[in-house]
């Protein structure tokens, strides 16, 4: 290629970008744009996640690398926060994404909105720029107010805290208010009630105590009711709402499983907190209680497949939208094993006793996060581009669909691989350092230098590299699929 024609491609790709960029307006409520700013932050930090994944899993096997530049255990907290932070971006975006449409009126409150989310992501990047350039502090008050909070997963300073809360505040403002001056729905119920719960734990994390076992008591609040209660919850409106638009499934029909799950979540999840509760000092009636209660946790999560199969089947699958509902059932798959079946096999006290805190946490961990959360939003990110570009047709026979499919594959053997690799290496661990050597520090160093422990490690890396690989490509379909698509997508009729 000559230089006037490199000159060329390169002005057309910029001028492809920037129509992109550009939101088109004409396809978009204010409300939806609002929902398609928090997408694309989300995205930006999915790709932060990974990238301090892949360091972090580098660091593993080359303990040396970018030592006392960026350590491990900042690229852990990057890593791990960044996560927490790009799903919450993603569900708030699914929420006012969803809010006209299900309220039947303008939103209430969108300026603040809007304001909010500019606050938001400001406190975010300079969060993560301290994260990253500052690390740490001196361990006293001054660190929790400026650089970090040390509590693992939501580590964000007290500054910052406060003001997620107020953010937090609008968000839900926008909601109860769009709500009440539209109409009330079942989903809608359930998504209000959800918020206060969901918005509420969070203050559980947000004081310091002196005694480690108080400190941890209340984080876990955070930490477990968010991702086996209010945040299972949310995924089952949010679910609820797309399987109506996507399969054409009835309100009746997604309203009643919405109103099973919840009970049942709600029922097994809040006292199944105790399973984080068996070794942190707290009294001993929590190993009965965590054990039991926890073991049943999968149920809801069995109703939510069931559920996904019932509506796919009644509806002969009438799909408008392949990659989205590919990306619903990898997300009823996802959940069941990473959460249910992964969280079962290491939540009995007489099990936890030797696994706890081993690489198996980490597997489980993944595929949960991944399975449970990843996926759901991915899936309304294609629910939203879809009509961002005039709802345009995004099923059999659209151009380029191997993107979207690869994107998938990877994406989810990748997780899949790093999860087994994991289990390999947590199994090995609890083996060693455990069962044989009676969790001593020698045993400890004889399971991390063990051959199935660093072997495993280095599967770990190859099947990330093949996760980042399969988002890079995910992301590079975002910006493309259903460019140019002048066939408008088949009618879905909700009932
Ligand atoms: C989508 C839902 C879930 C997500 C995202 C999730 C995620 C996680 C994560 C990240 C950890 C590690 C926490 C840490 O850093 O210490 C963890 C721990 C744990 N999870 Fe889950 N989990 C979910 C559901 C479940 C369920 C349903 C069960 C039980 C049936 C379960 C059982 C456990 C247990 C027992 C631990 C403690 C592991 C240890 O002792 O080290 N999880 N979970
Ligand atoms: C490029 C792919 C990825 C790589 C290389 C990677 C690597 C890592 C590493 C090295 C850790 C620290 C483990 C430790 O402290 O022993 C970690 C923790 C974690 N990662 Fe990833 N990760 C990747 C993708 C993901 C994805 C897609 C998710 C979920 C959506 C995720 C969720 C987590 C969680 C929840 C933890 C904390 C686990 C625990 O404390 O038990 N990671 N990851
Ligand atoms: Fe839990």
């Amino acid at each position: 290629m000559n230089a006037k024609e490199l000159c060329e491609k390169s002005r057309a790709c910029l001028a492809d970008f920037t129509t992109w960029v550009a939101l088109d307006s004409s396809n978009l409520s204010a409300g939806r744009q609002l929902a398609v700013k928090y997408f694309i932050v989300a995205v930006i930090l999915f790709f932060a996640q990974l990238l301090f994944g892949m360091i972090a899993a580098t660091q593993f096997i080359f303990p040396n690398f970018l030592y006392s530049w960026l350590d491990f255990s900042v690229n852990r907290m990057v890593h791990i926060n960044a996560m927490v932070v790009w799903m919450l971006y993603g569900f708030i975006g699914c929420v006012y994404w969803l809010l006209e449409d299900e309220s039947g009126t303008d939103i209430v409150g969108l300026n603040l909105g809007v304001l909010a989310f500019w606050v938001l992501t400001g406190a975010v990047t300079l969060v993560v720029l301290v994260y990253l350039f500052i690390q740490i502090g001196a361990g006293n008050d001054t660190t929790i107010w400026l650089i970090n909070e040390g509590r693992e997963y939501i580590e964000a300073p007290r500054w910052a805290d406060i003001g997620i809360v107020i953010v937090m505040l609008i968000f839900f403002y926008n909601v109860v208010a769009t709500f009440s001056k539209g109409k009330w729905s079942g989903i809608a119920g359930v998504l209000t009630l959800d918020l206060v719960a969901l918005a509420g734990l969070y203050t559980a994390g947000m004081f310091y105590m002196t005694n480690i076992t108080h400190d941890q008591y209340w984080w876990w609040w955070v930490i477990h009711l968010w991702v086996e209660a209010t945040w299972e919850v949310l995924v089952g409106v949010i679910m609820a709402w797309s399987l109506m638009k996507l399969l054409g499934v009835r309100r009746q029909i997604v309203t009643t499983w919405l109103y099973i799950e919840v009970a049942l979540m709600f029922g097994s999840g809040i006292l199944g907190l105790g399973h984080h509760y068996f070794w942190i000092g707290t009294p001993e009636y929590w190993l009965t209680i965590g054990g039991f209660f926890s073991a049943l946790e999968p149920i809801p999560l069995v109703a939510m497949v069931v559920h996904a199969m019932y509506d796919a089947g009644t509806h002969s699958f009438k799909n408008s939208n392949h990659p989205a509902v590919a990306w619903i059932i990898a997300q009823a798959f996802g959940n069941f094993f990473g959460a249910g079946v992964w969280g079962f096999m290491h939540t009995l006290p007489q099990i936890n006793l030797y696994t706890h805190g081993t690489q198996w946490s980490a597997s489980h961990g993944h595929l949960a996060f991944f399975g449970a959360y990843a996926t759901i939003n991915i899936a309304f990110f294609y629910l939203a581009i879809q009509h961002w570009r005039g709802d345009v047709w995004m099923s059999n026979g659209m151009p380029n669909a191997w993107r979207w499919k690869w994107a998938l594959g990877l994406l989810n053997a990748g997780v899949l691989g790093m999860t087994i690799a994991l289990l390999i290496a947590g199994y090995e661990q609890s083996f060693i350092e455990r069962a044989t050597e009676g969790s001593t520090w020698g045993g400890y160093f004889s399971a991390q230098n063990h051959p199935s422990f660093q072997s495993a490690m280095v599967w770990r890396w190859l099947f990330g590299l093949m996760t980042f690989s399969g988002l890079v490509l995910l992301i590079w379909d975002l910006l493309t699929i259903g460019k140019g698509e002048t066939r408008k997508t088949q009618e879905i009729i909700e009932h």
